[in-house]
């Protein structure tokens, strides 16, 4: 049986949640192997709008659901998220990886506070504690899912971790912390318990059972935002691309053979860092009022431009994508011309790769090719059913970036999906 991941190819929102939903009805598991509840997950299910930030979006389809060591989790957000779906008659199981790290009140604080202190340098994170807890891992002065189910074990790294972490809220950020080392343990210690039975060896599991099941693993944020490989230091704390699933679970590398790519039709972008095909201006309205571009976990506008082959070809050196799903297709419907980058102008050289260093974009003219307008209605089910132009839009990305387009998304709906 053949281990599937699903990868964002751009900044991220490229419309993985749909997509995992969509592929998870033939899926047994479905893992998150990355990022915490800084993610956005919408899936639409008969018209119904479910939202994810923690859990993978296989909770629309029911299945058992895992989150992997590579994972960092807030149990507070856990907690509301479990509530809201099983108010709307949810059914799933769930485990959670013993090494999976977590989030602390603390980490949402250092993470606004790091912020602040930035001035003119703000990534503009999700402030939802993510890079502070990454950080915290690699320090080594972390909390994991083993130690918050065993209230023993969690007053013990409270006890060695919190003064350290109050001393530079209040002495380094000058910030008014509204919890203490009693409060915290109380509060965790009881969401430790109620969480208690959910602990599973994510990498035993996944392990032992993928030869026999079919295992999807979703990817949250996208590959421009990876901590080595994307936009630094404008990315978020994880590895997006492909090859995180292996560290995030603690699988082979060899267990995955099919890497899909979501590539959304055109990019979008939360927070600051480079974004070559921007588009301020009419285009820019355009996109993201049809593509009601706005954050799912912040609310923020996205910031919205044309397709980067640049960049999607960079992306598929790095993931070695096996085939593309595209998504959105029908955002562009109804622009007169739809263009897309082929390459950059810097300067006396023209590029056709996304450049290792923000500093390669910083005069990078994008050089586009243009497509004829198309119309899409969401009613088209099979891929000849497309407009003759958003084929010939769709084949050219195709043969550029070299992976076959398997799936095309033309509306939020699960019915909305044509296979090619
Ligand atoms: P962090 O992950 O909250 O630390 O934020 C770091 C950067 O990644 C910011 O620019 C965020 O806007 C961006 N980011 C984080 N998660 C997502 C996501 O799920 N979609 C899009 N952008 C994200």
């Amino acid at each position: 049986m053949p281990g599937t991941v699903v990868i964002g190819s751009q900044f991220g929102d490229e419309g993985k949640g749909k997509v995992t939903d969509f592929y998870a009805e033939n899926a047994n598991l479905v893992v998150r192997f990355q990022g915490g509840n800084n993610a956005g997950h919408t899936v639409v299910v008969d018209g119904e709008v479910l939202k994810f930030h923690l859990l993978p979006s296989g909770v629309a389809q029911e299945k058992r659901i895992l989150i992997g060591a590579g994972v960092v989790l807030d149990p507070r957000v856990l907690k509301k998220e479990l509530e809201e779906l099983r108010a709307k008659g949810k059914k799933f199981e769930l485990g959670i990886d013993p090494r999976t790290h977590i989030i602390m009140p603390w980490h949402n604080l250092l993470d606004e506070g790091r912020e602040e202190s930035r001035g003119k340098t703000k990534i503009g994170t999700t402030k939802r504690g993510i890079g502070p807890c990454y950080a915290d891992k690699a320090e080594r002065l972390g909390i994991r899912f083993e130690d918050l189910v065993d209230k023993n074990r969690l007053a013990e790294r409270i006890g060695a971790i919190f003064p350290v972490k109050l001393a530079i809220l209040e002495k380094v950020y000058g910030l008014k912390v509204p919890f203490d080392e009693d409060s915290v343990l109380k509060e965790y210690s009881k969401l430790g318990a109620e969480f208690a039975q959910m602990l599973c060896d994510v990498s035993l599991e996944v392990c032992t059972t993928i030869d026999k099941k079919e295992i999807l693993f979703e990817g949250a944020q996208g590959t421009f935002l990876d901590n080595d490989f994307g936009t630094y230091p404008f990315v978020t704390s994880s590895h997006p691309i492909s090859g995180g699933v292996s560290i995030g679970i603690g699988m082979p590398l060899n267990k995955i053979q099919r890497i899909i790519g979501i590539v959304k039709a055109y990019t979008t972008r939360v927070g600051f860092g480079p974004f070559p095909t921007e588009q301020e201006n009419e285009i820019g309205k355009h996109l993201v009022e049809k593509g009601n571009e706005f954050g799912t976990t912040t609310g923020r506008k996205r910031r919205v431009g044309w397709l980067d082959l640049p960049m999607m070809k960079t992306s598929m050196r790095l993931n070695g994508f096996t085939e593309l799903a595209i998504t959105k297709l029908d955002v562009l419907s109804g622009l007169e011309k739809v263009k897309v980058c082929t390459g950059y102008d810097v300067g006396s050289k023209k590029i056709d790769l996304f450049p290792y260093s923000n500093k390669g974009l910083e005069n990078a003219k994008p050089i586009y090719r243009e497509f004829n307008g198309f119309k899409v209605t969401g009613k088209e089910k099979k891929y000849s059913d497309l407009d003759k132009n958003a084929r010939a839009y769709l084949e050219f990305i195709e043969k550029e970036i070299a992976a076959p387009i398997k799936l095309v998304s033309i509306g939020p709906g699960r019915e909305e999906t044509i296979l090619k």
